[in-house]
């Protein structure tokens, strides 16, 4: 053995020899620096194989890396909005090396060959390039590896199936229509180049802003290397550190944007199917929807409502008089949302057509012929949403939705999908000015049709607030629109993976996120229907739809039972209306999503990547929920560091450990961490119903200190931009054992005169308000309603709860403090 070894090690480098970087490889390494210039916050260089590299800082946590075979020209970016910010970054440099020192890491960068490495300010390595292979060219195609470090887990990437510790795989992004994707499917709807790494008590992410399609490994095939690179374009990444997760998405979305406040009505419950048609049968929905107490504010218009799926029309025969329907609908509380497709139908004489052709707004081949692909109406040409042309003309066109009362645009097909699904490269978008082939266009094209009907929902409605949803996307859409998981299946895996495409996009910026409730293709079991709802209550934009030949899924489609179960649910996520509304204020500031994968606050937990409890999430920073398979009678989960609250029966798990639990069919089982605090309202309907005037708020007994920035606006206005908001901080001192509600801010008044404070695990009744005594009352703490099952006759069936204590005080808006 011992002999064989050096021989061993002799024929590999002679092997490798004949591999290495030279003048024939046709593999072109970055190469080596021969100039380099440092000015204020950046740094250019060039290098012995005509690389073009440019280093800047963007603020103390983020440094951008762009390199190019040419000189590097216009920076144009659909993705990014920031500008670097003005700061003193240190950069000095000798012979060998650059150092770039910024008030939370240092970046190194070797000259001999190009490579880049960071450091935390104690000098631990966060990241670097991979020696001997850092950033190459094989033709157009440009990669960076990244050494794999030891332990390293990788998170993120938005829209990915797969575990939630990416370690081990590769991915592509390619905007694709995968209708009935199977669950380990590569690409799907929407590419979002960004992951966070994570090893040895350090986490990072690396945005990589090209959208040309683009391959990210994370020691697929290999044991030695994490790497990122496109087709074509520019190698061009951020580089992100943070010691929390959670402000790593802050420092994204700080470049990519954020959300604005959504509409309330939109986080209601929202009814949909493919389709609902005709006009009477909506009425006979959203009636059912009121007659059977199952709260709802959205009901969702499908390719049907459409004559012969022509946009910019309706069905005269399905719909005589949208405009009064939408009407209707208002006054029973309901919004309108219609479905929008790009593609418009060839056909002389249609409108939308005719307008198009003469504004010269579709896609063309390199020759100037107007491309056509088949899609729902047949043969169609698409806008180029990615000219401020097409962007125009389709907000113009959008008014005829505008005009006739619809409150939602739901944008589909817009990867671009078409029959044959392979649309040909040598057609031209013009990237706002920076002509390119579909090869660059492709993955940005429905972010700019999200972005086209959102600039024209505002125009049209400047101080009205109009929801969006869209299906694909690239980095920043979240800017302008909500995105859904597309065609899933009706199958248990495929509700459990949802939920994980969920929460690696809200690590990935996007906090508004959808799946299709029981499932699109396929009939859901009674069981997995009832769980999905459940869960549904849990997600971000909470919507029901199904396919065209699917049985059908409306709450009540699934017998008495999973009635009462969907509209226990549904019920609850209108009383947590306060919470998760406050929630989406926290993700339009920060980029925070409501669906916490553990990985953002337990992130060095081992336990929280392992595949039985990966899909285990925070909904808001209060609720750990805990979704399984329907049909499940027990279940292992865990139960990070910390003390959780079973939310049924008030009881008390320690955390950091797993733990076998009793599943009930009606119930998903969820958890409170100790010191929340989670402000609900009394039932309504929908949004427009006002509740009664008390807010409650529960605060959960424990050791470590909280807060919770509590916010109210008008739910349907921008006037927020001007300050027409109420807000306030409530925190949680252990020690003191107090909660106190800081002054509120912003000229809007509350909608509730009194607060009920409700105490769990505190035991005592005596309470001190602002240093006074008060003696609190006795109150039952109940979260859901029972279900007949258990109580056939309907006879005094207690309701499931546990006591407590609870307290109202006025709210005046002063600062208040209750020694609880
Ligand atoms: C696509 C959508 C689906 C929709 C259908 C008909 O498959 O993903 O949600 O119902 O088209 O418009």
């Amino acid at each position: 053995m011992k002999i064989i070894k050096p021989v061993l090690a002799f024929v590999v480098a002679s092997v490798c020899s004949l591999t290495v970087w030279g003048q024939n490889s046709p593999v072109m390494p970055v190469g080596s620096v021969t100039n380099a210039s440092i000015e204020g916050q950046q740094v250019t260089l060039t290098t012995d194989q005509n690389a073009h590299i440019r280093v800047s800082v963007y603020s103390p946590t983020v440094v951008r890396v762009r390199m190019d075979k040419q000189p590097l020209t216009d920076d144009f970016s659909y993705a990014v909005i920031a500008k670097p910010q003005q700061m003193k970054a240190s950069i000095t440099q000798n012979n060998t090396d650059i150092t770039i020192t910024t008030d939370s890491l240092t970046a190194r960068i070797s000259k001999n060959p190009f490579a880049v490495a960071f450091f935390t300010k104690a000098g631990k390595v966060i990241n670097q390039d991979e020696q001997g292979l850092t950033t190459s060219w094989i033709g157009e195609e440009v990669t960076t590896y990244k050494h794999m470090q030891e332990g390293e887990r990788f998170i993120g990437l938005g829209e990915k199936t797969g575990g939630l510790d990416r370690r081990g795989s590769g991915f592509t992004n390619w905007n694709t229509d995968a209708f009935g994707y199977r669950t380990g499917q590569d690409p799907l709807y929407t590419t979002i180049p960004f992951y966070i790494g994570i090893h040895s008590g350090v986490n990072y992410g690396i945005f990589f802003d090209n959208s040309y399609q683009s391959d990210f490994n994370f020691g697929a095939s290999n044991d030695r290397f994490s790497s990122f690179g496109a087709q074509g374009g520019e190698m061009d990444y951020y580089f992100i550190y943070h010691t929390k997760v959670a402000d790593i998405i802050r420092s994204y979305t700080d470049l990519t944007g954020r959300m604005d406040m959504p509409p309330l009505w939109s986080l209601g419950y929202q009814q949909n199917r493919y389709s609902y048609y005709p006009e009477t049968e909506v009425f006979r929905i959203a009636q059912t929807l009121r007659e059977k107490k199952i709260p709802a504010d959205g009901i969702t218009l499908d390719i049907h409502y459409m004559d012969a799926y022509k946009l910019f029309t309706w069905d005269k025969n399905r719909f005589g008089d949208p405009m009064a329907m939408n009407k209707k609908l208002k006054d029973m509380g309901f919004k309108t949302t219609v479905i929008v497709d790009p593609g418009i139908k060839v056909e002389e004489g249609y409108g939308a057509y005719e307008r198009g052709l003469k504004e010269d707004v579709f896609i063309k081949y390199v020759d100037g012929k107007n491309y056509s692909g088949q899609v729902w109406p047949g043969w169609t040409h698409f806008p180029d949403f990615t000219s401020p042309k097409g962007r125009d003309w389709w907000k113009k066109e959008i008014k005829f939705f505008s005009d006739t009362g619809v409150d939602g645009f739901w944008n589909d097909m817009n990867e671009i999908a078409t029959w044959g699904q392979k649309m040909p490269n040598n057609v031209l978008f013009d990237y706002d000015g920076h002509t390119t082939t579909h090869k660059e266009g492709h993955n940005v094209y429905g972010m700019q049709m999200a972005r086209a009907s959102y600039e024209g929902a505002r125009q049209h409605n400047p101080n009205k607030r109009t929801f969006l949803l869209s299906r694909a996307g690239y980095s920043g859409s979240q800017r302008y629109t909500a995105i859904w998981t597309g065609d899933n299946r009706s199958e248990d895996d495929h509700m459990l993976l949802g939920i994980r495409l969920m929460n690696s996009m809200g690590v990935s910026g996007v906090a508004f996120s959808a799946m299709d409730i029981g499932g699109f293709t396929g009939n859901p079991s009674v069981g997995l229907y009832a769980r999905w709802i459940q869960l549904g209550a849990f997600t971000p934009y909470f919507r029901n739809h199904t396919a065209v030949n699917t049985k059908s899924s409306e709450p009540w489609a699934y017998g008495e039972e999973v009635t009462e179960i969907a509209r226990n649910f549904i019920s609850l996520r209108y009383k947590l209306l306060p919470y998760i509304y406050s929630n989406f204020y926290q993700a339009s500031q920060t980029g925070e999503p409501l669906m916490r994968t553990l990985a953002i606050d337990y992130t060095h937990d081992p336990n929280v990547y392992k595949g039985e409890f990966d899909s285990q999430y925070q909904f808001g920073k209060a609720f750990l929920i805990m979704p399984f398979e329907s049909g499940k009678n027990y279940g292992k989960v865990y139960f990070p560091k910390g003390k959780w609250y079973n939310m049924f029966t008030g009881q008390v798990e320690q955390g950091g450990q797993e733990k076998i639990i009793g599943i009930e069919y009606n119930k998903l089982p969820i958890y409170i961490k100790e010191s929340s605090i989670i402000p609900m309202q009394s039932l309504v309907q929908h949004t427009g119903q006002k509740p009664t005037d008390t807010l409650t708020v529960h605060v959960y007994k424990g050791d470590v200190r909280n807060s919770f920035v509590y916010y109210e606006d008008d739910g349907d206005t921008y006037n927020y931009e001007k300050g027409g908001y109420y807000k306030r901080t409530i925190s949680y001192d252990p020690k003191r054992s107090t909660l106190t509600f800081d002054k509120a801010e912003g000229s809007y008044k509350s909608n509730f005169n009194n607060i009920k404070v409700v105490m769990h695990g505190f035991g005592g009744s005596k309470v001190k308000v602002n240093g006074k005594s008060q003696q609190a009352n006795k109150d039952f703490a109940s979260f859901l309603d029972p279900i007949s099952r258990f109580d056939p006759q309907g006879d005094a069936n207690p309701r499931e709860g546990y006591e407590v204590q609870s307290l109202v005080v006025k709210n005046d808006s002063d600062k208040f403090t209750i020694k609880l």
